[in-house]
């Protein structure tokens, strides 16, 4: 632990350079045996420090096989809560307790309950965006990623209610044409705000781009089909944030329209140098991923600090809804 500064007071103030703080996490974690998870819409020096940078399903399967004894969990609450679920023998800590989810609030557990009791026998899907007693009540937790596959695997009978992600429900049921699924109201406050003439305008600015929207945006469903129409030439691909990396990475196209949070446009431009990321918002930022900062993660490593924990009971009921969620993808 030579290069780790023992008994130094954290402050936002520390006095530490930005090289010095990464090299203290760096230290730390090798010494402390920590695994730093990023979501891809986290400040680039975050991604940049971390171990693994992803999408929720990509981080819960990260966090599921990790043999580290630390997780230092760079992403907001109920994610963090994930992972404590999927590992309970390890540490889960977050750099930043109000880092929450406009999402994750748009249902609380006695909504559920009065959902479930007027749908007796129906499925509960719920989008991974939930508290952990949420998805304790739940049947199956999925993703952007694998949203449309849970559905499908589920018996086209059974009467379903998904939640909370209303745009993400009525795409599924769109893309599954399912008239058994009852969708929660709920609404991200970054993806709803963007108006489906915004996209339509970026589409003309930019024609020969290739559009990547994520499936939680307001805009899409009403105006999925108008949307395509300016892309004759299938160039509209709907994607969790790691869909839209792996996009990039393999399309021919050389511009793409990126219709999610701007976190993820450091991960697309360093990966892709030759190719173009025009956001379709500039200003579309989750004031919730950005309250993690170096700082913080530094404070975390150094003070173990802020440990996330979920009621066994509770954890246990959660987890066979997560595991579902990732065997399914
Ligand atoms: P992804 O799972 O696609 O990364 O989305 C998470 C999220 O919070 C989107 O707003
Ligand atoms: Fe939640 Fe929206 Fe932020 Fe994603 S972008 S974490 S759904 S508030």
């Amino acid at each position: 632990m030579n290069s780790v500064i023992a008994n130094q007071t954290f402050s936002n103030n520390s006095g530490l350079h930005e090289a010095e703080l990464i090299a203290e996490i760096k230290a730390l974690s090798k010494a402390k045996n920590a695994v730093i998870l990023a979501h891809n819409y986290q400040i680039p020096i975050i991604q940049d420090v971390a171990d693994f940078v992803g999408d929720s399903l990509g981080l819960s399967q990260q966090a599921a096989k990790t043999e580290a004894d630390i997780i230092a969990f760079c992403g907001v609450h109920f994610m963090a809560e994930t992972a404590a679920i999927l590992s309970p023998t390890k540490r889960v800590l977050i750099p930043d307790l109000e880092a929450g989810c406009s999402l994750a609030a748009s249902i609380n557990l006695e909504q559920l309950l009065q959902w479930k009791a007027e749908h007796p026998g129906a499925i509960v899907v719920s989008y991974v965006n939930t508290t952990a007693e949420i998805k304790a009540e739940s049947d199956y937790c999925c993703t952007s990623g694998n949203a449309l596959k849970i559905v499908q695997s589920i018996d086209a009978d059974r009467e379903i209610l998904f939640l909370p992600d209303m745009f993400l429900g009525s795409w599924v049921q769109k893309m599954t044409g399912r008239k058994n699924m009852h969708i929660w109201m709920g609404e991200c406050h970054v993806h709803s705000a963007i108006p489906p003439s915004t996209i339509e305008n970026k589409m003309q600015e930019h024609p020969e781009a290739e559009l990547l929207i994520h499936p939680e945006c307001g805009c899409l469903t009403p105006f999925l089909d108008r949307v395509a129409l300016l892309n004759p030439d299938d160039r509209l691909k709907v994607a969790s944030t790691e869909g839209m990396i792996k996009s990039a990475q393999t399309s021919s196209a050389n511009e793409f329209v990126v219709a999610t949070e701007i976190g993820i446009l450091h991960r697309l431009e360093k990966e892709n140098p030759t190719k173009k990321f025009f956001p379709i918002d500039a200003e579309m930022s989750c004031m919730f991923m950005k309250m993690i900062t170096l700082e913080k993660l530094y404070n975390t490593l150094k003070n173990e600090v802020y440990q996330v924990t979920v009621d066994e009971k509770i954890a246990q009921r959660a987890h066979l809804a997560i595991e579902r969620m990732i065997s399914i993808f």
